[in-house]
């Protein structure tokens, strides 16, 4: 607990909200189910609650990348090579993605990301992890999770154009960016954290 915030471990009754939070905060389908994300190895998923075992005010998912991974997994990253502090983490294993992360919209402002940041990198440090990356979301305001990570020393890294256009204009999920009778218009910039 911090601040008043519990964080524990997802569990099967916290799907309809994290669906639920998923769908408001980044778009109707981005999200169709926590399944895919707990049956990767070295994957977490954290929930956090007002009270023990309370309704879920938000969510944070990643995993720690098998070693020499990064590439295959994120082939948008491209050919060109990483930087040498990001290279070693690959090679030796020790790389996790947070890959998402959402607060309930009226939940907002009161420190829950923070604490879920704090108690997701707390976990995949105890898989072995020691350096983060992020893909984080990037629109017409700006990039939403920017003030948040940089507080825990992450830095952008890597500009992603259009990262979920074949999502995005194939219907998948319903961007809330999108605007009518366009195309996507978001990028991903992948921030990260060295140890
Ligand atoms: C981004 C999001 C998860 C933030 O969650 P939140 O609970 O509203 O976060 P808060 O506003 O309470 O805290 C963010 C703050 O963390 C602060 N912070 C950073 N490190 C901190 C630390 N170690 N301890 C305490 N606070 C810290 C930052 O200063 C920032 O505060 P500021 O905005 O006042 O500068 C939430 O707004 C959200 O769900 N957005 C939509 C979904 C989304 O865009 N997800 C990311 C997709 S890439």
């Amino acid at each position: 607990m911090a601040g008043g915030v519990f964080v524990e471990d997802y569990r099967d009754g916290d799907e309809a909200a994290v669906l639920r939070i998923a769908g408001a905060a980044l778009g109707e389908g981005y999200v169709d189910g926590v399944g895919p994300v707990l049956a990767r190895p070295g994957a977490a998923v954290l929930v956090a609650r007002d009270a023990p075992a309370g309704p879920a005010l938000g969510f944070v998912w990643g995993w720690r990348l098998a070693p020499g991974a990064l590439a295959a997994e994120h082939p948008e990253l491209g050919p060109s090579p990483l930087p040498p502090a990001l290279a070693r983490a690959d090679a030796a294993g020790r790389l996790a993605l947070l890959k998402t992360i959402a607060v309930d919209p009226a939940c907002r402002g009161r420190g829950i990301g923070p604490v879920l940041v704090q108690a997701f990198e707390r976990r995949l440090r105890a898989l072995g992890a020691a350096t983060f990356l992020s893909p984080a979301w990037v629109h017409d305001d700006g990039v939403p999770v920017d003030r948040l990570l940089s507080g825990f020393g992450y830095r952008p890294w890597h500009r992603v154009p259009r990262l979920w256009r074949r999502g995005c204009e194939d219907g998948e999920f319903a961007c809330p960016a999108r605007r009518p009778g366009e195309g996507c218009c978001c990028d991903a910039v992948y921030y990260a954290r060295a140890a």
